[in-house]
């Protein structure tokens, strides 16, 4: 072993590591130049052989040249990082300054935010106050007000998205437009004629039907008097209304914890018209949401008096909605910023 035997390996590791022409080919050159398995690393075992004071000379000699490779990585790492971000922001960078040709053309609201407003004219037109709560909620406002109380089966279907946040499970990203209920009747005396709009959050897998963030509607109506009829009366209304008049509206026994009796309501199906088609399973209805008259325990809970006070709460996907009026195969779409499909609307 000499100094030009080491010489010559310092060289071809510095080619080798200088040639590296990524991040990951350069961890790769680094094993090879100063791994275990290197040339030299074999040098250092080799030292044994030598006498005490060759051993230190060589030793130093060899030490230097690991120094000097070790440097070439670390400096090598530096550009190649460097480089990498630079060719990331370039791929990555927009021409603001781009023209298109032809006039230009104005954007507008998406298909759901638009069918929000809508809904929203329809109840206002009907006599309805619109309220909004926040999208975060606590345990209490999203379950156990609304007579879900922990270990309730009904949570398991809820799917919850839970922060980090206090005690473990009492924040969350609200999983229905109730909890908004149960704030209007907090701060407002009845009689309540309230819609309450507003996006709610799921632990779904998106697919055709499904997607984890979505909107829904929810109404509440509290007042003296207030029967099952009422609120079927109102759902029909609602559907010719928005649907056309030619729709028409049904309910099917249902179990929701914060209303009793409960029901789902279900529309003539857009696609067939109610003849039966496969959208709807060849009923001619399509369920569009749950129904049914404020439960006892929830007037408890905001502390209105059950024997005074009737009223009926109603909720239903606003996306879900769009989807069937417009005939929107998969909802996904809703979401995708895709212009092909902004631009239809
Ligand atoms: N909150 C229910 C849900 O998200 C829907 C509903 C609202 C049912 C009001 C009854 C009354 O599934």
């Amino acid at each position: 072993m000499d100094a030009a035997e080491i010489d010559l390996i310092e060289k071809t590791g510095l080619s080798r590591i200088e040639s590296a022409a990524s991040l990951d080919d350069l961890r790769a050159a680094e094993t090879e130049v100063l791994g275990k398995k290197s040339a030299i690393a074999r040098l250092n075992t080799r030292l044994g052989s030598l006498s005490p004071d060759d051993r230190k000379a060589v030793g130093q000699v060899i030490n230097h040249a690991r120094a000097r490779l070790q440097a070439a990585a670390d400096e090598r790492r530096v550009a190649l990082g460097a480089e990498e971000r630079r060719r990331r922001l370039e791929a990555e960078r927009l021409d603001l300054t781009e023209v298109l040709p032809g006039p230009p053309t104005r954007g507008h609201l998406t298909l759901i935010t638009q069918t929000r407003d809508e809904l929203e004219d329809l109840f206002v037109g009907m006599g309805y106050a619109v309220a909004e709560g926040p999208e975060v909620e606590t345990d209490w406002y999203n379950f156990e007000a609304l007579n879900i109380p922990k270990a309730h089966p009904a949570r398991s279907g809820h799917d919850s998205l839970y922060f980090e946040w206090g005690e473990p499970e009492s924040t969350l990203l609200r999983t229905h437009t109730s909890p908004v209920q149960i704030r209007v009747m907090q701060t407002q005396p009845p009689p309540i004629y309230s819609i309450m709009p507003g996006k709610v959050y799921r632990k779904d897998t998106p697919d055709a039907r499904h997607t984890p963030s979505f909107s829904q509607l929810e109404g509440l109506v509290v007042d003296r008097g207030i029967t099952f009829g009422d609120m079927a009366g109102t759902i029909d209304t609602f559907t010719r209304a928005y649907f056309g008049p030619g729709m028409r509206s049904r309910l099917r026994p249902a179990y929701f914890p914060f209303t009793e009796p409960s029901a789902e309501f279900e529309v003539t199906c857009a696609i067939c018209a109610g003849s039966g088609c496969r959208t709807c399973s060849g009923t001619g209805w399509i369920e569009l949401g749950g129904c049914g008259m404020v439960h006892p325990n929830v007037f408890a809970a905001v502390g209105l008096d059950a024997e005074e006070w009737s009223g009926f709460a109603f909720g239903f996907g606003i996306d879900r909605l769009a989807q069937m009026r417009h005939g929107i195969a998969d909802m996904r779409v809703l979401l995708d910023n895709d212009i092909r499909f902004i631009g239809q609307f």
